[in-house]
């Protein structure tokens, strides 16, 4: 599958998550956010940190596109359901453009993974 065509499927998700549209409302992700912090963000060589370091294969956009849909379906135990939407579909975008070797993507994904700005609001002490 294209990632142009993964991203008309994750606009669509994250749409009816925004409207909480009765087809998707039942949309359970099947990753918590802990095992997609464990398996994508955790550690210096993490999937995050590799594709901020523009090292990583084709087949790691492919997964973080996936893991950040996954995380965007999750809900935050802290802080405001709209800044956690907010922030997961601006990642989501960023590793959809990291896919699609989009100029700028790279920046764009620094910006959207910021690990603090969003632990800060969103991780529980
Ligand atoms: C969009 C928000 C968001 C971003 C961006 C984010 N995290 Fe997290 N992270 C969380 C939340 C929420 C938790 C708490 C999950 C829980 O335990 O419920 C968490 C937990 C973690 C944990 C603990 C996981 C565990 O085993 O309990 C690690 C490690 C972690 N994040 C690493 C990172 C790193 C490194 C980055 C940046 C490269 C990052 N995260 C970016 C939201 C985020």
């Amino acid at each position: 599958m294209k990632a142009s065509q993964v991203l008309l499927t994750s606009t669509a998700v994250i749409a009816a998550a925004l409207t909480g549209c009765s087809t998707f409302s039942n949309t359970k992700p099947a990753l918590t956010t802990e095992q997609i912090m464990e398996e994508g963000f955790k550690g210096k060589t993490s999937l995050a940190a590799r594709l901020s370091e523009n090292t990583a294969s084709d087949a790691d956009k492919q997964r973080m596109v996936y893991l950040t849909q996954q995380l965007a379906l999750n809900k935050p135990s802290k802080g405001d359901l709209g800044s956690w939407q907010e922030k997961t579909a601006k990642m989501n975008r960023a590793a959809l453009a990291l896919a699609d070797k989009l100029p700028d993507s790279i920046e764009l994904w620094r910006a959207a993974s910021d690990c603090k700005a969003c632990h800060s609001i969103h991780k529980p002490d």
